[in-house]
Formats: structure tokens, C-alpha cells, sequence
């Protein structure tokens, strides 16, 4: 019985490790195309890196990905842009 105990709480931690949230922010820019046009911390790729764009804040860069002049060729959902803009605001 213990030793199922030990394996629940085991597998528990892996649940949790696995969602840790930057993680699932990388895989979501990765999955929406972000990645092919922005490095998330470095150099300048088509856009600035998502580190260097933190300090605009998450209304600005929400704004920015809403913006079709800037971004209107991204068919990411909108709640897949506003977890992106959050979690690159937090970057600062
Ligand atoms: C086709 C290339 C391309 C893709 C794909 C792309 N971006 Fe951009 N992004 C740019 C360019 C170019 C700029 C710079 C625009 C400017 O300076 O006016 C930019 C600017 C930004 C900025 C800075 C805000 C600003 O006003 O300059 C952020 C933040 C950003 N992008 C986030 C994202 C996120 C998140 C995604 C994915 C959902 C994404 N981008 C997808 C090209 C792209």
C-alpha cells in the first residue's frame, strides 16, 4: 500500500513539473509560428526577441499582435495571444 502511495505522489510531481509555465509559453509561440520571426531572448531575428519587447507590457504587445499591419499573418487564437503576451511581459 505504501509503495502505491510513493508512486502516486511520484507521478503527481511529474504532472506538475510538466506544466510549468514558461515551458508551455515556448511550446505555444513554437506551435503559432512566433518562433520563425522572433528569438525569445538574443539576437534580432525578423522581430525583436520576446526578451528585448518585455518592458512594452502586456496591453502594448497584445495590441501589437492584434495589429494586422504587424502581425497579419499570424492565425494564433486569442487566448493563445494573450497567454503569449503575458508571459513575454514577464520576461522583464
Ligand atoms: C512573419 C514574421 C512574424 C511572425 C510569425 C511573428 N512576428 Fe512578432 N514581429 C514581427 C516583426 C517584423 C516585428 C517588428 C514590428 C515593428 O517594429 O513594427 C514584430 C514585433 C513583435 C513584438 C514587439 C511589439 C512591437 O510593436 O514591435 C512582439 C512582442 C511580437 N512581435 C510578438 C510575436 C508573437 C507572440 C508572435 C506569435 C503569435 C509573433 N510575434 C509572430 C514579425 C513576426
Amino acid at each position: 500500500m505504501k509503495t502505491v502511495a510513493i508512486i502516486g505522489v511520484a507521478a503527481l510531481s511529474l504532472t506538475l513539473a510538466g506544466t510549468a509555465p514558461a515551458l508551455a509559453s515556448e511550446e505555444l509561440a513554437k506551435k503559432d509560428g512566433c518562433l520563425m520571426c522572433h528569438n525569445v531572448s538574443g539576437a534580432k531575428k525578423a522581430g525583436p526577441s520576446f526578451k528585448d519587447s518585455a518592458k512594452l507590457g502586456e496591453e502594448k504587445i497584445l495590441a501589437a499582435l492584434n495589429d494586422k499591419a504587424k502581425h497579419g499573418a499570424v492565425k494564433a487564437s486569442d487566448d493563445d495571444k494573450k497567454t503569449l503576451a503575458k508571459w513575454i511581459a514577464s520576461m522583464k
